[in-house]
């Protein structure tokens, strides 16, 4: 695995947009932000542009499939980050995508369950937006919604969220002249529709990814990991083993696993009995018995950031989620059997054990996520 450059080597999916370009487009949106309507910037061109943006990300990582129908352009990913971090797409003009969904905590929030407009309080704990060009299976913890462009309008109109309607905030836009330029920018014209918005949000958000973590420089042999941490990637990697305590390990990457740490599933991961289970999760959305208490394997990477866990923040810390799967788990008829498998015993995790993998999930922070200027507020 570990190779022996001192870089850590970007593909490109179709070839990087200039940061000078992006720097323009930021440039040219500040400026027209400040401008009134009736300001207008009379002779300046607003032209459509078609420039193609290209996601880029290490080597080690395995190119995503994005949506054919919607290809990544410069001017809509710059669009979508506008909507985003605009608040007139809320009713009350209080709050945007980004009030709940911080870029310094891997773009989700520190509540248990969100708080949405007017201080009203959600039913989950807030998911992180992040590579989201690798969830190929749905999103939102029960994954009702199949695409991004679907997501990206249910918290518009929820209305214990941002509690606005489609025509309401596509009224508000239009009436902006920064948008009206966005639109003719991505769009060809200023026509501002929920199916624009929702395309453009999903390019935005196609495009944050996070691949520079500790662990991942330690791939490219650029970095190299303690003993501790590299004890935890052995834990978290290790089947458990219940006639060999000494050979068995906690096997978070049975669902955990691959370059995003997750396996892009809804599972049961032992929360709850049957009678305690007071959000059902995907059986909701699939009527399937089968998927009774069964969530979305989320990413683990940045989850030092991410707490509290679970889909209504239950677990505070790291130390309570792995105390969880080592002691914790409560049988229901959908519990995952290979946690079932375990439970007789435990994961016979040492306090050891415990402070090494803790200190592994720790490498899987990418610190430059909070900083890149690209998905921070363009206002
Ligand atoms: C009031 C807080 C709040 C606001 C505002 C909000 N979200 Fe969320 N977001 C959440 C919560 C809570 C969830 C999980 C909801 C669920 O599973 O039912 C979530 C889930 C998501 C997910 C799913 C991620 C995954 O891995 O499946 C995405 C993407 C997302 N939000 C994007 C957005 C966008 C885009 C906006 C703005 C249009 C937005 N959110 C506004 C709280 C919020
Ligand atoms: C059977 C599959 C499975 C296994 C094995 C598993 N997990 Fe999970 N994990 C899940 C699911 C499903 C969720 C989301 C559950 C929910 O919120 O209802 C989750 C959530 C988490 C979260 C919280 C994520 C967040 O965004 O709030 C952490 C942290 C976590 N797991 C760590 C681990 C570790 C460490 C191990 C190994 C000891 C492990 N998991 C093993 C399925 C699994």
């Amino acid at each position: 695995m570990v190779n022996s450059s001192n870089a850590l080597v970007w593909l490109e999916l179709v070839g990087r947009p200039s940061k000078f370009f992006v720097g323009l487009a930021m440039i040219a949106i500040v400026f027209m932000s400040g401008c009134q309507p009736d300001d207008d910037d009379v002779g300046q061109e607003v032209e459509w542009d078609t420039t193609p943006f290209v996601l880029s990300f290490p080597q080690h990582i395995v190119a995503p499939q994005l949506p054919l129908d919607n290809p990544l352009t410069v001017s809509k990913v710059e669009l979508g980050r506008m909507l985003f971090h605009e608040p007139k797409l809320s009713g009350d003009g209080s709050m945007s995508c980004a009030t709940c969904h911080l870029q310094s905590a891997a773009f989700t929030d520190t509540a248990k369950l969100s708080v949405g407009i007017r201080g009203l309080e959600g039913h989950r704990n807030a998911m992180s937006v992040f590579n989201m060009a690798w969830n190929d299976n749905g999103f939102f913890w029960d994954g009702r919604a199949e695409l991004l462009r679907h997501q990206s309008l249910l918290p518009i109109q929820d209305s214990l969220e941002m509690d606005e309607t489609l025509a309401g905030a596509a009224a508000k836009l239009s009436a902006d002249v920064a948008y009206q330029h966005a639109f003719i920018r991505a769009f060809g014209d200023e026509e501002v529709t929920a199916e624009r918005m929702a395309l453009a949000m999903e390019q935005f958000m196609l495009t944050i990814t996070s691949f520079n973590s500790k662990y991942d420089r330690y791939l490219s042999g650029m970095e190299s990991l303690t003993e501790s941490e590299l004890r935890g990637l052995e834990l978290f990697n290790t089947e458990y083993n219940e006639f060999f305590p000494e050979f068995s390990g906690a096997d978070c990457q049975h669902c955990h696993g691959g370059p995003n740490f997750s396996n892009n599933q809804y599972m049961n991961n032992g929360l709850d009995e049957e009678s305690d289970m007071t959000d059902i999760g995907r059986i909701a959305v699939t009527e399937n018995p089968a998927h009774l208490g069964q969530f979305k394997v989320t990413s683990l990477r940045n989850i030092a950031l991410t707490a509290p866990y679970m889909h209504d923040g239950r677990f505070n810390t790291l130390e309570e989620v792995i105390d969880h799967y080592n002691e914790g788990l409560h049988s229901s008829s959908t519990l995952d059997p290979a946690l079932a498998a375990t439970m007789s015993t435990g994961l016979m995790l040492t306090a050891q054990d415990k402070e090494d993998l803790i200190n592994f999930l720790h490498t899987l922070t990418d610190e430059r996520l909070a900083q890149e200027t690209d998905y921070s507020s363009p206002f």
